[in-house]
């Protein structure tokens, strides 16, 4: 999709995948400046420590405690985080006047929970559950943004069992899934099949061509799913604004991903 941007807009550049192994962030800074790149993107399991490494932090980025977007300015690394911006808009355009959400229920607050978890601070919503496999994670979270929401709605957070998980379900007006289970095809669904009922909407932020088993589970019981490919183009949108501060092509993106998506975004 990147491609198909910058081709669209007559401008020549090239965007190609770069691998760098955990824990090797720092050494390849060097490296990647050298070669004279003018930004990147930056995904798992590096966005924490690239937050670290930027010399020049945004407000996304300050926001999200993460950097997934790198512009080199005068050979200076400026980091900005697109993820929660680009799944605002992802929400907004399948689900027009969703933000401020309902009552919510975050299910994973990894990077992505909780760059979205904290984006909520300021527009607000009904009221945020947290929920982690890791409580310690959740709780720590809560903690962080309970003085940031000052009162103006209910934040709290739950244990990752069935009893807590089915009560606070039934007292949920939009899912938002966070963790990585779906991605791969053998894993299991993160919450059962019967408690999954409409009105209950989903949005799942894993991407995959044929879907993950919450978004096909939650769709076949009636309730309103999305998953996290339109999320991903509007990241990566965000991302090409950065870059050529332009307005992105977002057509020609979203042809190209639905291409390699093989479905229509
Ligand atoms: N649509 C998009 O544009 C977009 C962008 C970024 C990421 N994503 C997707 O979002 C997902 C999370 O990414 P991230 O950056 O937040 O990753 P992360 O920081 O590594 O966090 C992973 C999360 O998944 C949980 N988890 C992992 N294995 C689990 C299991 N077996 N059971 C229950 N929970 C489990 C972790 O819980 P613990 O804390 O207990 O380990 C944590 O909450 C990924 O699958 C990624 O594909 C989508």
């Amino acid at each position: 999709m990147h491609l198909a941007a910058w081709a669209s807009l007559g401008i020549p550049a090239e965007y190609f995948r770069i691998e760098v192994p955990y824990g090797a962030l720092q050494k390849a800074l060097p490296q990647l400046l050298q070669a004279g790149l003018a930004g990147w993107n930056c995904t798992l399991p590096h966005k924490t420590e690239m937050f670290r490494l930027s010399q020049v932090r945004d407000s996304s980025a300050v926001q999200a405690q993460s950097v997934n977007t790198v512009h080199v300015v005068e050979d200076r690394i400026h980091g900005s985080s697109t993820d929660a911006a680009g799944w605002a808009r992802a929400m907004c355009e399948v689900w027009p006047n969703s933000i401020p959400p309902g009552r919510t229920l975050l299910l994973g607050c990894g990077g992505v929970g909780q760059s979205i978890a904290r984006s909520l601070v300021p527009t607000g919503c009904t009221s945020l559950t947290l929920v982690n496999r890791d409580p310690l994670r959740a709780q720590e979270l809560l903690q962080e943004l309970t003085p940031l929401v000052a009162g103006r709605f209910p934040i709290r957070q739950i244990d990752w069992d069935l009893p807590s998980l089915e009560k606070a379900l039934t007292q949920t007006d939009l899912l938002i899934h966070g963790t990585s289970l779906g991605l791969k095809k053998e894993d299991p669904l993160p919450v059962p099949e019967e408690f999954l009922k409409p009105p209950l909407r989903v949005y799942d932020a894993i991407y995959r061509t044929d879907l993950t088993p919450l978004v096909r589970t939650a769709r076949k019981s009636g309730c309103q799913v999305e998953d996290g490919l339109g999320m991903l183009l509007h990241q990566g949108a965000l991302s090409f604004e950065i870059w050529s501060k332009k307005t992105a092509p977002i057509n020609a993106m979203r042809q190209a991903l639905s291409q390699a998506a093989g479905r229509t975004l």
